[in-house]
């Protein structure tokens, strides 16, 4: 699984994911990878935008062809591999929350989207990992909404990040199951925190062997929780 080739730069783009989507129903080869400088209309998860200064955030989206087997630990690995590189580059120890921010001290290091076309015939289906690393933002320079949210590994501006994350990602990927569950609870950020989704609340317990999070509701059942997103509850 090498990717990484062909990769196609853009200085701007709407959206490196909507490009890749593109190209990938055309039939671009597994591995193809796309970045930019910039993004005029980058996208986030839940239909929100995702915003990034040019030149300050890695941008890039690569196709993954066929779609891996399960495709609901797909996400989890792109987390552990962002977090991996993030470790690997600046030292740092990230947490993710599920089911893929990537966080550094509570606050958003990187974003991940990602898009699959699934088709019952395996060998036709594909997906696209999106991901928004801030590798060098200037957090005080965002708006004021996202400032207290973000954070940035601050690299120097020519460091490769993108080669050792894509080496990361194919790692992931191909992991076995367990082993992707395993080295996703030891970076849970969410465990043993009150948090609230769009119809609940509850204690984070964990993901469960299909990587979905577990929550102990305030009735006192267990809530499997198996997409859509949680926050923290506010003090
Ligand atoms: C999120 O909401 O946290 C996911 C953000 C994903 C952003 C990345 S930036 C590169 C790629 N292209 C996009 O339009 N989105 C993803």
């Amino acid at each position: 699984m090498t990717l990484g080739e062909p990769h196609i730069h853009h200085e701007s783009v709407d959206s490196t994911n909507a490009l890749a989507k593109q190209l990938a129903e055309e039939g671009a080869t597994h591995g193809t990878t796309v970045t930019a400088d910039e993004q005029t209309a980058g996208r986030g998860r839940q239909g929100r935008q995702w915003i990034a200064p040019p030149g300050e955030s890695l941008l890039m989206s690569v196709i993954v062809r066929p779609m891996v087997p399960r495709l609901q630990l797909a996400p989890l690995a792109a987390g552990l591999a962002v977090a991996d590189v993030c470790e690997e580059l600046a030292g740092v120890q990230p947490k993710v929350k599920w089911p893929n921010d990537v966080l550094i001290d509570g606050r958003k290091v990187a974003g991940i989207l990602l898009e699959a076309r699934p088709d019952p015939e395996l060998e036709r289906s594909w997906m696209v990992i999106g991901i928004g690393l801030n590798t060098s933002l200037d957090v005080d320079a965002l708006p004021e909404e996202l400032r207290e949210r973000a954070v940035s590994l601050n690299l120097p501006p020519e460091t490769d990040v993108l080669g050792p994350l894509l080496e990361r990602l194919e790692e992931r990927l191909s992991a076995d199951p367990e082993e992707t569950i395993a080295a996703w609870r030891t970076r849970d950020a969410l465990h043993g925190r009150d948090v609230e989704w769009q119809d609940g609340s509850g204690l984070a317990r964990g993901i469960d062997d299909e990587g979905n999070l577990l929550v102990l509701s305030c009735g006192g059942g267990i809530r499997t929780l198996r997409a859509g997103e949680v926050h923290l509850k506010p003090a």
